[in-house]
C-alpha cells in the first residue's frame, strides 16, 4: 500500500492512498497549467487550504457531482453550505484542529495569507494541511510567507512537505529555501509557481540551491505527474 501525490498545476494536488482520492484547492476548468477538467476529475474527498479564487474555484461542482466530502475552515463550510452543499458533505475545521478521516489524520495547520470568497465573503484563517498517510507524514503548506513555527511543524518527522515558490502573493524561492531548512523534511515539492507570468519561477535552480542547502531531496514535477511517498 502506497500513497501517490499527483501535482496538477498550481496549488492542487490529486492524492491516491487507502483506496481514497483526495483533491486539495481545485482550480481546474479556467487554470491555464492544468492537467484535469472538473467535469471528469475523482475525489472523495476535496481539502481546501483557502477561499481565493485559484484555490476554490471548482469545489463545489466537484463535491456535488462525486458526493464528495469537503474538509475546509468553519467561514468557507459554512458558505459552501449556504450554496447548497449538504451539511453531510462538510467537515468545518480551523487551524490547529485534527480530525481522522477514512485515508488518515489530517491537521489544519497556520498559513500566513489572506483568505476572501469569490464575492467578497470573509474567508476565514488561510491554512495549510499536515496529512498522516500510509507512506508518511505530509505538509501541505498552502499559500503562506515564512514563518518560524515551521520548525514545529517539521517535528513529527515529513516525509515530504509541499512548498510554494512562486513569490509575489506567496514565499518566493529564497524563503522557500529556509522553509526547507525550518521544516527538515526528506522530500520537497515546489509549487504555485509557472501558472502566470507574475509567478514564474526557475524551479530547477531553486532544487539545485535545496541539493546544496539543505539534507532534502528536491522533487521537480510537471503538472499531471506523480511521486509516490
Ligand atoms: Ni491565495
Ligand atoms: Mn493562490
Amino acid at each position: 500500500m502506497t500513497t501517490n501525490i499527483t501535482w496538477l498545476g498550481h496549488g492542487r494536488f490529486q492524492i491516491r492512498t487507502a483506496g481514497q482520492s483526495l483533491l486539495i484547492d481545485p482550480f481546474l476548468d479556467d487554470c491555464p497549467t492544468s492537467p484535469q477538467k472538473a467535469d471528469t476529475v475523482a475525489a472523495d474527498t476535496i481539502l481546501l487550504t483557502h477561499a481565493h479564487f485559484d484555490h476554490i474555484t471548482d469545489a463545489l461542482k466537484i463535491a456535488q457531482r462525486t458526493k464528495a466530502t469537503v474538509i475546509a475552515n468553519f467561514e468557507i463550510s459554512n458558505w459552501l453550505h449556504g450554496q447548497g452543499l449538504p451539511e453531510k458533505q462538510l467537515e468545518a475545521m480551523n487551524v490547529g484542529g485534527q480530525i481522522t478521516q477514512p485515508f488518515g489524520l489530517v491537521k489544519m495547520t497556520l498559513a500566513h495569507h489572506s483568505s476572501s470568497l469569490p464575492d467578497g465573503a470573509y474567508g476565514g484563517l488561510a491554512s495549510g494541511y499536515l496529512l498522516d498517510l500510509e507512506g508518511g507524514h505530509v505538509y501541505f503548506a498552502g499559500d503562506t510567507s515564512l514563518f518560524l513555527d515551521m520548525k514545529l511543524l517539521g517535528l513529527v518527522g515529513l516525509e515530504l512537505a509541499v512548498l510554494p515558490i512562486g513569490d509575489r502573493f506567496t514565499m518566493g524561492p529564497d524563503d522557500a529555501l529556509e522553509a526547507v531548512k525550518l521544516l527538515s523534511p526528506k522530500r520537497v515539492l515546489p509549487c504555485h509557481y509557472n501558472t502566470w507570468p507574475p509567478i514564474e519561477q526557475d524551479a530547477a535552480a531553486w532544487a539545485e540551491s535545496v541539493r546544496k542547502q539543505t539534507a532534502a531531496q528536491p522533487v521537480v514535477l510537471e503538472p499531471g505527474e506523480t511521486v509516490q511517498l
